[in-house]
């Protein structure tokens, strides 16, 4: 019964399958030049409805450090949230990968940068003038928030529009876009290339793969680079069909869809059955898998006690909880949890 997070999960069976599938012929060219690999620009191309440049590689981080690369130079600043899985959970690697670029934080609302606090953010900084500053170069957004919220449509032409006038490129960090895309039910282009987005990493390990994540590039201009940066980051797997394999499944048939609506589903049954605990107070709206929410501290270790594995920090009475579902949630164990919290301090 394990909470802690959506990357405890195993693979999604269509993927299993998909990676035993790509077994079968004895040999396929490395390096990409199999068929499945060569497919994934149209295959993506015509979920986003747009042409694109897809480069898998196998985590997250790889995908952030590897978009912001070709988005800043080495003297460039990229702004984003300061709680940002860029900022705080990626050891320095959009650093290392941009040769040394600044991650300027910004302030958050709900989890998520808003054109006010970007431009509060901008206008604090003054004009980036002369050699002594970093030159604005990005903005990175992440989808779904690391706070278990989105962005819609609108916000998300906003920052693009308001990050156009300000000459900054747009990365959104899509490690979770597929609970996003479930929760809003809009089009996937009208989160990205319709909005103005150049470049996102698309998540699937997340949601049902084993390890693929995806650069997306939209921006016709900047996929230069990126095959070199992706190699000399050792990120150009040899065997790479078996990355490919699994984004062409997660995206067959709307299965990334699939997975991400049971994940939200799960999150959304979880916070409703929480709902009329006093002593839990749910800190953000709860728009995708993700649910954080402050819990008395003798309600934690009776969670833990009768087995329930999640993480919380913070006020040691009244610490912060974070509680993520997955695309094999299962419902007793949601329902087991609710009933337990309910169970906490009558004795039951
Ligand atoms: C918002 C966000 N971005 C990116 C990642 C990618 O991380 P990893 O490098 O572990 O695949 C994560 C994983 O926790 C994440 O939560």
């Amino acid at each position: 019964m394990n909470f802690a997070s959506d990357n405890v999960t195993g693979m999604a069976p269509e993927i299993l399958q998909a990676i035993a599938a790509a077994n079968e012929p004895a040999a396929a060219m490395p390096y990409g030049d199999d068929d499945i690999s060569r497919g994934l620009d149209a295959l993506f191309g015509g979920i986003f409805e747009a042409d694109c440049q897809v480069f898998p590689v196998a985590t997250g981080t790889a995908a952030n450090a590897l978009s912001l690369s070709i988005l800043s130079p080495p003297y460039g600043a990229i702004y984003g949230l300061a709680h940002s899985h860029t900022n705080e959970d990626e050891c320095g690697a959009p650093e290392f990968y941009t040769g040394g670029a600044k991650l300027v934080p910004i302030r958050g609302e709900n989890g998520k940068l808003t054109r006010a606090t970007f431009d509060a953010t901008l206008a604090d900084q003054g004009p980036a003038q002369g050699v002594h500053v970093v030159q604005p170069a990005a903005v990175s957004v992440t989808q779904a928030t690391e706070m278990g919220t989105v962005y819609a449509p609108d916000e998300m032409a906003e920052i693009c529009a308001f990050a156009r006038a300000n000459d900054l490129y747009v990365h959104v960090d899509g490690s979770r876009f597929a609970n996003a895309v479930a929760s809003l039910g809009c089009r996937p282009a009208e989160l990205t290339v319709g909005a103005g987005v150049d470049i996102m990493s698309f998540g699937a390990t997340k949601n049902g793969a084993l390890a693929a994540e995806a650069v997306v590039i939209f921006n016709p201009e900047l996929g230069e680079s990126l095959g070199f940066r992706r190699k000399r980051g050792g990120h150009l797997f040899s065997k790479m069909r078996f990355l490919s394999a699994q984004l062409e499944a997660y995206l067959t048939d709307g299965l990334w869809l699939k997975l991400a609506g049971h994940a939200n589903a799960m999150a959304e049954r979880l916070a409703d059955g929480l709902s009329d605990l006093d002593e839990v107070e749910v800190s953000f709206p709860v728009e995708a898998n993700m649910i954080f929410a402050r819990f008395p501290i003798g309600l934690v270790e009776q969670l833990y006690d009768v087995g329930f594995v999640f993480h919380h920090w913070g006020d040691p009475d009244w610490p912060t909880v974070r509680l993520v579902t997955a695309f094999n949630t299962d419902p007793d164990h949601v329902d087991r949890f609710i009933d337990a919290a309910h169970a906490h301090g009558t004795g039951a």
